[in-house]
Parts: C-alpha cells; sequence; structure tokens
C-alpha cells in the first residue's frame, strides 16, 4: 500500500495487493458516499469521475454508497435477471454468433465494441441498437475519468464530449443508469475479454485443448481500478488512514495475482458486480460457439 500524502494537498492511498483490498473492501469506514470538500487533489479526482459517472444528478450505480436502499435493491434485481439468463448464454444461441465470428477472426476491433454494445444494450431494451455513434459516445465515457492528458479532457469537458455522450447513451437505454453503465464502461471489460479470446482462438492447440470454462477463466479481467473514501478514521494494519482519505484500489493488477479472483467482479463485497456469473457464462458460450464450426 503506497500513501501519497502532503498536508492540505494529498491524502492517497493506492493499493494493488489482492490481501490489502480484500480487508479494504471488508473495512466498514470504507464506502462510495464521495464527500468533495476535501483536500485539492482528492477534490479534482473525485469531482471528475463523479462529474463524468452521473447523469441528470444522479450518480452511476457503481459510484453510489453501500447503504443505498436502491442501489441496493437494483443490485439484487439485476443480478437476479442475469443469473436467470446465464444458463442460457452458455449454451452458445445464435445471438452469440456475431461475437463466435469475430473470435473466429472475421472483423475489426471497432467492430467488436458495436457488437458487444449491441449484446449488453439488448439486456436491458429489445429495441436497442449500437452503431458507430454509440461506441464511440462509449469510448468517451471510459476515457474521460482517468485520462492524464489534461488539456484534452478540459477541452471535451468545456466542448460538452462528455455530456453529449452520456446524453446518447442514456437516450438510448431509457436513462436507466445500470444500463449506461453497461454499454458505454462495462462494455470496455467484455472488449478485453473478447480480444484475448481471439488470441486464444488463434492457436490451433489451444483451440483445440481448452474447455470453455478454462478458456473464459483466461479471458476475465477487473476494470483497472475503484475509488473509495474513508468516512471515518481508522487503520488498516499499522497504517492508519483520516476521514476522507481517498483509495485507488487498483483490482486490474490485482486480479491476476494467485488470490485475486474474487476481485474480477469483487464477488465477496457489498459492491458485487450483478454480472458476475452472466460475463463468464456468455464468454463460455461464445468460446463453444466459435470452435464448433472450427
Ligand atoms: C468483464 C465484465 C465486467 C467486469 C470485470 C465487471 C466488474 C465489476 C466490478 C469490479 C464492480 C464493482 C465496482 C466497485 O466495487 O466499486 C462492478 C459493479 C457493477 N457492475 Fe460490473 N463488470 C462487468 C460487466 C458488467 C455488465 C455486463 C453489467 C451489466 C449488464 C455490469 C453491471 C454492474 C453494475 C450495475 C455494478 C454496480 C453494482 C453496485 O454496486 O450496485 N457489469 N462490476
Amino acid at each position: 500500500m503506497k500513501r501519497r500524502r502532503i498536508p492540505g494537498l494529498i491524502d492517497l492511498f493506492e493499493v494493488s495487493d489482492a490481501n490489502e483490498i480484500k480487508a479494504l473492501a471488508r473495512d466498514p469506514h470504507l464506502d462510495r458516499k464521495f464527500e468533495t470538500p476535501t483536500c485539492p487533489i482528492n477534490w479534482l479526482l473525485l469531482k471528475r469521475s463523479l462529474e463524468v459517472l452521473s447523469f441528470g444528478r444522479h450518480r452511476f450505480p457503481t459510484m453510489m454508497p453501500r447503504e443505498d436502499a436502491q442501489r441496493v435493491s437494483r443490485q439484487q434485481e439485476l443480478w437476479n435477471t442475469l443469473t436467470e439468463k446465464a444458463a442460457a448464454i452458455k449454451s452458445g444461441p445464435a445471438e452469440l454468433e456475431p461475437l463466435a465470428d469475430w473470435v473466429r477472426g472475421v472483423g475489426s476491433d471497432a467492430q467488436l465494441g458495436i457488437l458487444v454494445q449491441q449484446l449488453l444494450g439488448q439486456l436491458f431494451s429489445s429495441r436497442f441498437v449500437a452503431t458507430e455513434e454509440s461506441w464511440n459516445a462509449a469510448k468517451t465515457l471510459v476515457s474521460a475519468p482517468r485520462s492524464k492528458n489534461f488539456p484534452l479532457m478540459l477541452w471535451w469537458f468545456v466542448g460538452g464530449k462528455v455530456r453529449r455522450a452520456k446524453r446518447l447513451l442514456a437516450g438510448l437505454v431509457n436513462e436507466d443508469l445500470s444500463a449506461v453503465n453497461a454499454i458505454g464502461i462495462a462494455v470496455h471489460n467484455v472488449v478485453k475479454s473478447l480480444r484475448h479470446m481471439r488470441d486464444l482462438y488463434s492457436n490451433v492447440e489451444l483451440r483445440s485443448s481448452l474447455s470453455a470454462e478454462a478458456a473464459a477463466e483466461q479471458c476475465l479481467f477487473a476494470p483497472v481500478s475503484v475509488y473509495r473514501q474513508a468516512t471515518a478514521a481508522g487503520q488498516l494494519g499499522d497504517c492508519p488512514y483520516s476521514r476522507h482519505s481517498l483509495f485507488v484500489l487498483s483490482i486490474g493488477e490485482a486480479a491476476q495475482q494467485p488470490e485475486g479472483r474474487s476481485l474480477v467482479f469483487m464477488e465477496d463485497s457489498w459492491s458485487r458486480c450483478p454480472a458476475n456469473l452472466w460475463v463468464p457464462g456468455m464468454l463460455q458460450g461464445v468460446w463453444d460457439r466459435a470452435c464448433l464450426s472450427a
């Protein structure tokens, strides 16, 4: 755990050890309440993420506090819906053919983004149609909270690029913010999975030896990082932290460690991803379908 602290300026912890992240995820003082009256650099980081990951004064579910009743019920509801669909998608139905074909080597990277966005959008609205425009909006949305290119980001914010991207995506899914998160943010993790699956598939030996389950497991990647903020002073091991300390939990790196698998979807935490069974099931379905015609 690395601490960057200059009193009155920054108070930030960067954590990339799987066991430390698991301990912090269990800590009741760490939450996503995200109070912005804090030191300037913490404020800047939080403000930017909250600005991007909210729409019409409502935060995306991934930025909502643990105890928020609506978040909790929506998370459970979505988990129920997706888990119910997991068995069917795992069997590799026809709707996965475009993705299976892409894994076999047909189509460009940009086409993959549109195909994945289409699959995810359909989970929320049967009339959803992904286009080059909606995929470009998703790329804007994922870059804006984390990009280190500050002049470009300033240009995007001032010029309304981020606002327009969110408006476009929200308009396609009836302003359901779980859906906007899926087609604007989570879509990039699934794209990464399928890019890796195409690499695995291109290896003829792996293609015939890997089970669908093993292939899907190898294709899972966690988001790069998630934020938490301390609601009160506390201590992790021998390291004290203050109220409003900001934590960057680098789950992308930690999930690659031997004990890090549960961090891909924050499975053992209150913030568990509702797609934690649907995504691996879908990846198995794509692998099986791609191999079927090999
Ligand atoms: C490879 C794909 C995906 C990965 C790796 C992933 C990972 C995660 C992680 C780690 C979190 C917890 C964030 C935190 O602790 O602050 C999360 C939350 C969430 N994910 Fe996913 N996700 C994926 C795909 C999806 C998809 C496809 C959907 C929707 C269809 C989805 C919906 C959500 C929602 C709504 C939350 C917020 C849960 C809450 O706290 O209420 N995710 N996801």
